[in-house]
């Protein structure tokens, strides 16, 4: 990251416990990442938890998602992780386009992102291998809208959205049952929030929740997948609690979209 560029509007920059760096937003209220290690928090739930490196063994071209591209972490870990003779192709989704501008400035002498280029909002690079394809606007319009025209079904996703608190509408059942109709059924799903809310939005849109690995502070966090069904341990602690599952009847507008 370049020190000497001026950071985006209404972010600040912290350094986490391993080194790495994050933004705080403060039209969020919250960093990016957990201040434990940006870049630790993303092998841990990201690669690790969605298993990318057996992943794309399996998969050609692998296909992730990743919910919130933020300050890139998340792509950025991915390229340094994944085999260079292997095909990807990486979506993600941003609602503040002068982040993405803010990303794009910073590796303008990245081998791969100096190659990144706006067409209209979607900003763009690819190369023989690998594509990113990042969707700059609200994700319950951008993504439905992009997927209305490109037959893609993930195999990894990234929930990596603000928390549910903060950023409640990326966490709804409408929200997960567009991330179903638009899986792999191999797909595996991972995001480190374990709250009751989010388990529930997407145990009630036939998502299988299991739970993953802690990290800082945290407990735990959660992983789901469509091949097996919830863990009934989860299920049980789902049964007692007394919170209801996310919604956002706006979504359902576009679901129709989808092309299953
Ligand atoms: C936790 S940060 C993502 C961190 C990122 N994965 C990384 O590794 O740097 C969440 C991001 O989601 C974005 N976001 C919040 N609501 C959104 C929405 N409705 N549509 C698209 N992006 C959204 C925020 O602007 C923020 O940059």
């Amino acid at each position: 990251m370049k020190k000497d560029m001026p950071l985006p509007p209404h972010h600040c920059l912290v350094e986490t416990s391993d080194g790495s760096f994050t933004l705080f937003s403060e039209l969020f209220q919250e960093a990016c990442h957990s201040t434990s290690g940006a870049k630790s928090e993303t092998i841990l739930h990201y690669i690790e938890g969605t298993n990318i490196l057996n992943q794309i063994e399996r998969f050609d071209p692998l296909t992730i998602l990743e919910v919130g591209f933020g300050l890139g972490v998340g792509f950025l870990t991915t390229w340094e992780k994944l085999p260079r003779n292997r095909k990807w192709h990486f979506v993600s989704v941003e609602l503040d386009r002068k982040l993405l501008e803010w990303f794009k400035s910073n590796h303008a002498e990245h081998e791969f992102l100096k190659n990144l280029k706006w067409n209209d909002h979607i900003l763009e690079a690819e190369n023989e291998s690998v594509k990113l394809t990042i969707l700059q606007g609200d994700a319950r319009m951008t993504l439905p809208d992009y997927l209305s025209s490109h037959e893609l079904k993930w195999h990894a996703i990234y929930q990596d959205a603000f928390s549910p608190k903060k950023n409640p509408t990326l966490w709804t059942k409408e929200w997960f049952a567009l991330l179903k109709a638009s899986s792999h059924p191999e797909v595996i799903l991972s995001t480190y929030s374990a709250s009751s809310s989010i388990r529930k939005s997407l145990h009630e849109t036939g998502w299988g929740v299991q739970k993953g690995e802690k990290f800082g502070p945290k407990r735990t966090s959660t992983r789901a997948v469509l091949n097996r069904p919830t863990d009934p341990e989860i299920l049980l602690q789902l049964d007692r609690s007394p919170v209801n599952a996310f919604t956002d009847l706006h979504i359902q507008e576009t679901l129709h979209k989808i092309k299953e």
